[in-house]
């Protein structure tokens, strides 16, 4: 299967899944789940907006930093600049910080309700140039579906 196939198939287990649970967690946490196993990746994960903070949310993978800063790292440089960042090469990428040494490349999507953004999903991958365009529509559409109400 490549990989627009498995997002196809997940994309209606992750309706399913959160469309009769209200709890954020519970959904965050699941949709984590599918994700990191649907692609055996390195690292799937919420980073929550917490005051002037982004603070580590339900994840899958190794235990990582807690507290990221405004415009600080991927995460942080997603959140000022609200939108999806693609790094092929985490060593290329100033400021990046590195919470595994294993990650090679990452992609982080913004998560936004009427205009706000609370959060990112941040996923990490072992090899190189990993992530695509392709990655980056079907997020930004799982993201699309979380409410934050
Ligand atoms: N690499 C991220 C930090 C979070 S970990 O990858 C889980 C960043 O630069 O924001």
């Amino acid at each position: 299967m490549n990989k627009e196939e498995k997002y196809r198939e997940i994309l209606p287990e992750i309706e399913s899944l959160i469309q009769n649970e209200s709890d954020l967690t519970a959904n965050l946490a699941n949709i984590g789940s599918v994700l990191h196993f649907a692609f055996n990746h390195h690292w799937t994960g919420f980073y929550l907006v917490r005051n002037s903070e982004l603070v580590l949310g339900p994840f899958q993978g190794p235990v990582a930093c807690t507290r990221i800063g405004y415009g600080k790292g991927v995460c942080g440089k997603a959140w000022e600049e609200k939108k999806v960042q693609l790094v092929g090469n985490v060593h290329l990428f100033e400021g990046h910080i590195a919470c595994s040494p294993h990650s090679k490349s990452e992609i982080v999507i913004p998560l936004i309700n009427n205009n706000n953004i609370w959060g990112v999903l941040d996923i990490d991958s072992i090899e190189p140039d990993y992530f695509d365009e392709t990655d980056a529509l079907y997020l930004d559409k799982i993201c699309s579906l979380i409410k934050n109400l």
